[in-house]
């Protein structure tokens, strides 16, 4: 149960971009520059309170780090289990890549099977909060999924518009959670015009990846917890397979904040993208030296959730990679299946492509000398591979 009790919540929202202040309690999607907005917090204030042993016998979720989330009242916490996703060794693929550690942060366990769930459970609550009347989105699929699931417990509307060839089990539950769903043929930034349109015409509330400032609040929680179930330390490396990055970008905010609070010093993980070859424009970025990355033409992988041909982050994304010493790596789908296979006999962990596409790349990123035989690893599978079943290509 939650109590009513007042949060500190934000103290503004600051732009990415140029570093202008914005009001925190209002319903803002970007800054007037066209770029996401970052929560900014006291954490001066909340230094004494919110220390690792404070939260250490908190609930088993993300909401445990409610001070450095953006939900004032807790009553607007819209609450499914999100969070606290197992850190599990896996000690078998960790000889196999010939690396000293690797740890698999299952995000499959959370609600709606992926780690969409911890940002759109941010995302709906401060929604709710501010009093939004109707959400909407494009999506790739898992977050249509999750944000059908966080507006059904909110009781708001959700319009989800997704490509026609989302899989299947994704489209049955997202109408099984009573969201609009709208079929396009095309991909997520085709899905992205029609969300467009009903906010204009419709007055829908936009809840599309960093263009409000919400979901990434959700996904750094998963940089704390990482944290906390190490140990209190942070790994050498972590691979994570990004589409729009809101995770990637979302963590790396995370580890200056806990910086700030006193939990780390300045070390910090060696970041690393890992896209599909079919559609790899972070990748293409990275590897031209750019800030920010092109469009990708023809984008195409049977990994959903990475099927995404632009992102408004990419220069918070190139920018993570870079200052942390990591890189960007892509992977073709028959690996990423072959490698869904190998985690799931080595581990019991049944991944999402995505998932396996980041044991994938550790070879070449070893090869490369990115990542060292004496690195701990942390692979992020963002997802449930019960949700791609009937997708997977034959070789
Ligand atoms: C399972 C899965 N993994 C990874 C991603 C990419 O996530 P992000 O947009 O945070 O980069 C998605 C996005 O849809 C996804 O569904």
């Amino acid at each position: 149960m939650t109590d009513s009790s007042k949060l500190p919540g934000a103290t503004h929202l600051e732009c990415t971009a140029s570093g202008e202040r914005h009001e925190s309690e209002q319903l803002i999607g970007l800054s007037p520059v066209g770029k996401p907005l970052f929560a900014r917090y006291d954490l001066d204030a909340l230094k004494a309170g919110f220390t690792p042993d404070a939260v250490a016998c908190r609930s088993a979720d993300l909401w445990r780090y409610e001070e450095v989330l953006p939900v004032r009242d807790r009553a607007c916490q819209v609450r499914l289990g999100e969070g606290w996703t197992p850190l599990v060794e896996a000690s078998r693929t960790a000889d196999r890549l010939g690396v000293r550690r690797v740890w698999i942060k299952d995000e499959g366990q959370n609600p709606t099977g992926s780690f969409k769930a911890r940002g759109l459970c941010l995302a709906v609550s401060r929604a709710l909060e501010l009093g939004a009347k109707e959400l909407a989105l494009p999506s790739a699929g898992n977050a249509g999924s999750a944000a059908a699931a966080y507006g059904a417990a909110a009781g708001l509307p959700v319009h989800v518009v997704v490509p026609r060839d989302t899989p299947a089990p994704i489209l049955e539950e997202m109408a099984a959670l009573g969201a609009d769903v709208q079929l396009i043929d095309g991909l997520i930034t085709d899905c992205g015009r029609v969300v467009r349109q009903g906010v204009e015409e419709k007055g829908w509330w936009d809840l599309s990846t960093l263009k409000e400032p919400y979901r990434v609040e959700g996904k750094k929680t998963m940089a704390y917890e990482v944290f906390e179930q190490l140990g209190r330390r942070l790994p050498d490396a972590m691979v994570y397979p990004t589409g729009g990055g809101t995770g990637l970008i979302g963590m790396w905010k995370a580890f200056d904040e806990m910086e700030r609070l006193g939990w780390i010093g300045s070390e910090r993980p060696k970041m690393f993208t890992v896209q599909a070859a079919g559609c790899a424009p972070m990748v293409r970025a990275w590897e031209a030296g750019e800030e920010s990355a092109a469009m990708w033409e023809g984008a195409a992988t049977y990994a959903s959730g990475l099927r995404v041909p632009g992102a408004v982050g990419d220069f918070l994304i190139l920018r993570a990679l870079r200052e942390s010493g990591g890189g960007a790596m892509a992977v073709h789908d028959h690996a990423m299946a072959e490698w869904v296979r190998v985690m799931g006999s080595d581990t019991g962990i049944f991944a999402a492509p995505e998932g396996g596409a980041t044991a994938a790349a550790v070879p070449f990123l070893m090869e490369k000398g990115l990542i060292a035989e004496s690195d701990e690893v942390v692979l992020f599978n963002t997802g449930s591979g019960l949700k791609y079943v009937g997708m997977v290509p034959v070789d």
